[in-house]
């Protein structure tokens, strides 16, 4: 692919610490399966969960800068909610094109519950967020949200990607970290807060003791992409995605058929 090339059709970018922003990407494809695909994972900087507001809101927005002088997207799609929830601002000042984030989906949620006690999964630092709390004071002021970080579940997800058997002790502990708190047994739905986490719905849906609905905001970002390129024209052959990483390419072969799925089969290094 070259420069020229890029320029007169460029591509979405979806970035993540790692794997978790397939979860957005897949829904994105469905609408948009001729956009050209970048996809950017900050291995070197996996995981977000446990690093400061001021590490994240610091080192992403200078790498996404970085991977926007590099692949000149159309749009930038940050497909974690940690990194969402911390630095959406700050991308979107340091950046000229349009950025769409991934925030814990609270108000479909609130809408879903029957018995008004909503579960939330995600990162320790999503779960801590002031983004949240709003999010829950706008949406969901008249329900009960209950929180639980499982940062297991990043790695359970990374490793069914490479073709590993997931954990089964890991998706049993996050189901039991959320409904055994005080009220949890009225949880009839949970909000998936990091993308790294429906890439394991089944795996929770067989955890979980009763009949819960598992969501997450995927599909809405999704019509939000097609929605904000409306106006572009898509290449009429599909163009070979790439996988860019901040960390070893050998690191990633493993995610290859994984990835192939959607057409990006080159790998390269930020
Ligand atoms: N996929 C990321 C999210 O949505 C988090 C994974 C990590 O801790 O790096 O929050």
């Amino acid at each position: 692919m070259t420069e020229t090339q890029l320029v007169e059709c460029p591509p979405l970018l979806f970035f993540d610490s790692g794997i978790g922003g397939l979860s957005v990407l897949i829904e994105t494809v469905k609408l948009l399966p001729d956009a050209p695909i970048i996809y950017a994972a900050d291995y070197a900087g996996l995981p977000y969960g446990i690093k400061s507001e001021a590490e994240l809101a610091a080192r992403i927005p200078a790498l996404l800068g970085r991977l926007v002088e590099r692949y000149k997207p159309a749009l930038a799609t940050i497909a974690c909610n940690t990194a969402s929830t911390i630095a959406l601002d700050h991308v979107r000042s340091a950046l000229d094109i349009p950025v769409v984030g991934t925030v814990p989906a609270i108000k479909p949620a609130s809408t879903l519950t029957r018995t008004g006690v909503i579960g939330l999964l995600g990162t320790q630092a999503t779960i801590r967020q002031p983004y949240v709390d709003r999010l829950a004071a706008e949406f969901a002021s008249d329900k009960v949200l209950l929180r639980h970080a499982a940062p297991d579940l990043v790695y359970a997800a990374e490793a069914k990607l490479r073709g590993e058997k997931s954990d089964s002790e890991v998706i049993q502990a996050a189901i039991n970290g959320l409904l055994k708190q005080a009220g949890g047994e009225r949880i009839d739905t949970v909000i998936l807060a990091c993308t790294h986490f429906p890439l394991l719905r089944d795996e929770l849906i067989t955890a979980a003791p009763r009949p819960i609905q598992f969501i997450d905001g995927a599909e809405g970002i999704a019509r939000r992409i097609a929605f904000l390129t409306k106006n572009q024209s898509w290449p009429a052959e599909s163009r070979e995605g790439i996988f860019v990483t901040t960390g070893g390419l050998p690191d990633i072969a493993s995610y290859r058929p994984a990835f192939a799925k959607y057409g990006i089969s080159r790998f390269e290094k930020l």
